[in-house]
């Protein structure tokens, strides 16, 4: 890893991760099959790969289904890990963390990047992390006790921060946001201090948002680099899956989206982005190569109105693509227009968009905080 201002990345090198991660893993399947599911891992069976995957650039995937699968069976969802080191540096260089700061991180996880932050503050300062999960965050206190760090490891959901140690000078998420970021979070950092947060939409999982908190409780920031986190337990994603009878009745159409147009519509620091703003809760899931190579299959779907859009993707046919969209809303049609606009406006990336946050509004913005692009209503 290459130097930075910061120094994470030196930092990084001088706290590993092993005394941190728990003896038992979880990995691909079948790492050619990513929807192939998730299979522990011991370090006492395989001390090697278990080493080499702490080693490597990667995640490490320490619980499944908030475990409630069992080691010898197949796990579907990663539920919490240890982020890949590369994007911990990339979030911490953001975070601009110094001696003596007090900094509230939410997502404990393994108690690696809060250690980090320990040793980043220093003694004068103070680190508290908050884990919903209660075995996840005894797990992070004993490894931290272990290695010598003392931040406070809080149990409850950090949408709510933490309000006894508040204000903070810096907050960092791990966990990612959909859509609102929580008000509690602009209300416990102090004027002058600075949040990082993975933020997405029900569309598009995460980028990188850094927001400044101004005096009068308004905190304005932009969006960085791509990064995809497990979201917040409470902002995660509900799926709408129809049955076959339903699919059948869908209606058939053709689209002049192809090639290149099928992959910036499926990357976030492409069209992805724009796609999530303009087209409110689709939540898109793609396979891709599922019946072939370059024949690819991307599904929209919005439960709060029983809608739902698939495209079969086969990037090798000269034919037009096939859509099938069961209304009311017809999500196909909806996130085309969103790639229209995109396309329109330049192909904008994601350093041209910026969000404002006050404790009654949101918006997100291209270019300028006044050409607001999608306006969110705050619920609580
Ligand atoms: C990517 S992991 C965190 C990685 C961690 N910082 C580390 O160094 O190992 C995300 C964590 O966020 C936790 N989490 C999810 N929703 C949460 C919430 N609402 N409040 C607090 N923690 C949450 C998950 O249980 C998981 O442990």
């Amino acid at each position: 890893m290459t130097h930075t201002r910061t120094g994470w990345r030196e930092l990084i090198a001088e706290v590993p991760r092993d005394p941190f991660i728990p003896e038992t893993i979880w990995v691909d399947r079948d790492a050619g099959h990513p929807q192939s599911g998730f299979v522990a891992l011991s370090r006492q069976d395989d001390p090697q790969r278990w080493r080499e995957l702490l080693a490597a650039n990667e995640p490490v995937i320490t619980q499944v289904d908030e475990g409630r699968t069992a080691v010898g069976d197949t796990g579907w969802s990663p539920s919490s890990s240890c982020s890949k080191p590369s994007i911990v540096a990339d979030m911490l260089d953001a975070l601009d963390v110094h001696l003596g700061h007090t900094v509230l991180e939410i997502g404990t996880g393994t108690g690696w990047s809060a250690a980090l932050l320990c040793r980043r503050v220093g003694e004068r300062g103070r680190v508290v992390s908050i884990e919903v999960d209660p075995v996840i965050a005894e797990a992070a206190r004993a490894a931290l006790a272990r290695a010598a760090y003392s931040p406070v490891v809080i149990t409850a959901d950090g949408a709510q921060g933490y309000p006894d140690a508040a204000p903070y000078d810096r907050l960092v998420a791990t966990a990612s946001v959909r859509e609102i970021v929580p008000r509690a979070w602009l209300e416990q950092t102090r004027p002058g201090g600075l949040m990082v947060t993975p933020w997405g939409t029900d569309y598009c999982n995460g980028v990188m948002l850094t927001l400044h908190v101004a005096a009068n409780r308004t905190a304005t920031g932009r969006f960085g680099v791509d990064l995809s986190f497990m979201r917040l337990r409470s902002h995660r994603r509900r799926f709408y899956e129809p049955n076959k009878t339903e699919i059948q009745h869908a209606q058939v159409t053709t689209t002049d989206v192809h090639g290149w147009d099928f992959f910036r519509m499926i990357n976030s620091d492409q069209a992805a982005f724009s796609i999530g703003l303009k087209v409110p809760h689709c939540v898109l899931t793609v396979e891709l190569n599922t019946v072939g190579a370059d024949h690819n299959v991307l599904e929209l779907d919005d439960i709060t109105t029983r809608s739902w859009a698939r495209l079969d993707a086969n990037l090798t046919s000269p034919d037009k693509l096939v859509v099938r969209q069961l209304s009311p809303r017809r999500l196909w049609d909806e996130a085309e227009a969103a790639y229209d606009w995109w396309y329109d406006h330049g192909k904008p990336t994601l350093a041209r968009f910026g969000m404002t946050v006050t404790t009654d509004t949101q918006t997100v913005w291209l270019d300028e905080p006044s050409t607001i692009v999608r306006a969110f209503a705050l619920t609580t």
